[in-house]
């Protein structure tokens, strides 16, 4: 299994389909199948003390914040990891432009980089929910 300290990071990693996973590749990434239980625990630690639960949900699917599973409709499934990344460093939407104010931007002081990868696995290992909700806190 991949350590998280030999792990590329960055928001420029490739993640998703186009990433091979297993055979020779010594590390694995933002590639679901391959997140270590470990590593899901740890992304559950900071997804708890950075508070994204009481705006997203403990479920993630949306309270005053939008639906953050995994869902293709819904959430973020269609999300690459660079713009997840980018969503919670900077507070980006995909195109570029700002989110809501209340979707703060988290530095690296408080979610490194192994920490945001870790938060990813977390919610790509939560249960998905397809039911559109963007919360109350953006128009
Ligand atoms: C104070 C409430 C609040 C907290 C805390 C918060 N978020 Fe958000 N988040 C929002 C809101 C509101 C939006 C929607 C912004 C918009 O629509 O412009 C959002 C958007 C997002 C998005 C983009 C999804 C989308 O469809 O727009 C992601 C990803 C995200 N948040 C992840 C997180 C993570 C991970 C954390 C914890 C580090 C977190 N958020 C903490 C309120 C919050």
């Amino acid at each position: 299994m991949p350590s998280g300290g030999a792990m590329p990071i960055g928001g420029a990693m490739p993640t998703g389909g186009a990433m091979p996973t297993g055979g020779a590749t010594p590390t694995s990434g933002g590639s679901g199948a391959n997140d270590d239980p470990s590593t899901i625990a740890r992304g559950a630690t900071v997804y708890a003390t950075q508070a994204c639960g009481s705006c997203h949900g403990a479920d993630a699917r949306g309270v005053h914040g939008p639906n953050i599973t995994m869902s293709q409709t819904a959430g973020i499934g269609t999300w690459t990891y660079p713009q997840f990344h980018d969503a919670v460093r900077l507070g980006k939407d995909r195109d570029g432009s700002n989110l809501c104010v209340f979707m703060v931007a988290v530095t690296e002081k408080d979610i490194s980089e192994a920490d945001m990868l870790a938060l990813h696995a977390y919610l790509k290992s939560k249960p998905i929910s397809d039911k559109g909700n963007r919360g109350d806190y953006c128009p």
